[in-house]
């Protein structure tokens, strides 16, 4: 029988993971399904639980329901737990699985498709929220020189700091900390170029050969990637091959085979 599986958010009708799914599907030969459902406000549990009664084996969770499903998980990575947001669900006999694969699939882009291996290397993460949040873990693991959190409200960043030192060593600070040092990896994981908005990145800050990364997407360069090559990053990356490695990460977890995104982004570039 095909498995089902399923997207919740609200909005729900511009996802792309329906399409990156099926692609994963046809190119490891598994036979599911995978679609958009829209989830009301308030109803959640009820939608995930009605999704599971009929069958569904699993579920990816976007805005605005990952900390829900963070409450709704019967088991979690330490991952997702320090996430404070799930983003893949799946459906065990003995309960609800709940992973978030955003950070890993961050990690992979920027050392598979990108080649850029991060181990030993200075790495600059901007913004303190949800996205930040979820990066951290995963991007420590690589074992960088180090790893600085900068944020408007520097505060945020110092909690970040707090919360994760038992796994990680992170400074913490605002945009005025870092003036006159430079990195070899800037991500920016605000949302600040969503409202056309710019950071205040200081000059020098791109050390030779440094990557600036945006987790944003879209279909033109995002505000901080315009503004990290005026300011002399080499290379320059949006985040939809993060959007492809956070699904192939799902699917792993979910059908335990690896799929690999190299053509499925190129078919979403439209290459
Ligand atoms: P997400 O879950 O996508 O990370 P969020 O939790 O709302 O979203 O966090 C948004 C991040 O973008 C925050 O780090 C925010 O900074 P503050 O904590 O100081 O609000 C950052 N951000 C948004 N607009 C910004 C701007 N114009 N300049 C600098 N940072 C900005």
């Amino acid at each position: 029988m095909t498995d089902r599986y399923a997207v919740i958010g609200n909005p729900i009708a511009h996802t792309k993971s329906p399409v990156l799914h099926a692609a994963f599907a046809h190119q490891c030969h598994q036979d599911m399904s995978y679609e958009a459902i829209f989830g009301p406000i308030g109803e959640f549990r009820e939608t995930v639980e009605a999704f599971r009664r009929a069958g569904g084996r699993g579920m990816n969770v976007t805005v605005p329901f990952k900390v829900e499903a963070l409450a709704l998980a019967d088991k979690l990575t330490t991952r997702a737990r320090l996430a404070q947001a799930v983003n893949t669900l799946r459906f065990d006999d003995d309960g609800i699985f709940g992973d978030n694969t955003d950070g890993i699939g961050l990690v992979h882009d920027i050392q598979g498709r990108l080649g850029f291996g991060v181990e030993g290397k200075r790495i600059l993460i901007l913004g303190a929220g949800g996205a930040a949040r979820g990066s951290v873990l995963p991007l420590a693991e690589q074992r960088p020189a180090c790893l600085t959190i900068v944020n408007r409200t520097s505060e945020k960043a110092e909690a970040l700091r707090t919360q994760f030192a038992e796994f990680a060593t992170l400074e913490a600070g605002g945009y005025g900390d870092v003036a006159g040092r430079c990195f070899d990896l800037v991500i920016n994981a605000t949302s600040a170029g969503l409202h056309g908005e710019h950071l205040p990145l200081p000059a020098g800050l791109f050390a030779p050969g440094a990557l600036a990364y945006d987790m944003v997407y879209g279909g033109t360069e995002t505000p901080f990637l315009k503004d990290a090559r005026a300011l002399g990053a080499e290379r320059v990356s949006d985040g939809l091959g993060m959007l492809v490695g956070q699904a192939a990460e799902s699917f792993f977890l979910w059908r335990g085979v690896r799929p690999d995104i190299g053509p499925v982004l190129k078919s979403l570039q439209g290459g």
